[in-house]
């Protein structure tokens, strides 16, 4: 990772996290972006700011934590105010590709919940079309096979993901297929059909959920909204 494309990264959630106001339940995102993210509210919490917060995955828990933020289980709450995380791919209308760090799942999830999501990304991300990166698809364990080969019937090509040589696992300890799809589909219908296979618990195509994104590229920050 360059200096340059650090510095965008922190730049995008810097801008996030001035949206972030006294009293908010914050949705934090997982990945290198939203690190910068949780370092900042961390600072500005640090100056007074009062938030409480919910993690997307088990390694931002820790990561807030140990900055001082105070994360709330997830379970008993209905909604929050903001959710503010990182992308894989994000195009024009504010769809993206989610899950390089397998925390799809919660992450569509705690964005469902927010009253208002920002993507946050380095200029990187910006895609004209949806589709370079793959489609991580959470899998419960006993069905890879059969969610594999529904996906090619969708004219996807499954790659099991691994890690270490293993089969990877979620923070729910279920499977992820890394899915590449023919170039041009449709990312709100395929994001259906996905969610229709009975097996898969989640997957990283998110359609609706961001209202708005901060990317910034050569130190410059751009607002796209939905
Ligand atoms: C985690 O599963 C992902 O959805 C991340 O939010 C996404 O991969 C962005 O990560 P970076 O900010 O590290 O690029």
């Amino acid at each position: 990772m360059s200096r340059d494309q650090d510095d965008d990264k922190r730049a995008a959630a810097w801008a996030a996290a001035e949206e972030v106001t006294e009293g908010m339940i914050v949705g934090l995102g997982t990945g290198s972006t939203a690190a910068f993210l949780i370092a900042r509210l961390a600072e500005r919490a640090r100056a007074g700011l009062r938030i409480i917060a919910v993690a997307t995955s088990l390694a931002t828990e820790r990561a807030a934590t140990a900055a001082g933020i105070t994360i709330v289980p997830f379970d008993a709450l209905a909604a929050i105010d903001l959710a503010i995380d990182g992308v894989d791919e994000i195009d024009a209308q504010c769809r993206a590709i989610k899950g390089a760090g397998g925390a799809m799942l919660r992450e569509k999830i705690v964005a469902s919940a927010a009253r208002r999501m920002i993507a946050i990304a380095d200029g990187s991300k910006r895609v004209a079309r949806l589709g370079v990166a793959p489609v991580p698809v959470e899998v419960l364990p006993l069905a890879r096979g059969f969610v594999a080969a529904q996906l090619a019937m969708l004219g996807g090509e499954a790659t099991q993901r691994l890690r270490d040589g293993l089969a990877y696992r979620t923070d729910q300890d279920n499977a992820v297929l890394d899915c590449v799809f023919p170039a041009g589909f449709e990312p709100a219908a395929l994001s259906t059909q996905l969610s229709e296979i009975p097996g898969v618990m989640g997957h990283g195509l998110f359609v609706g959920e961001i209202d708005c994104a901060y990317i910034a590229a050569a130190g410059v920050v751009t607002r796209l909204d939905r």
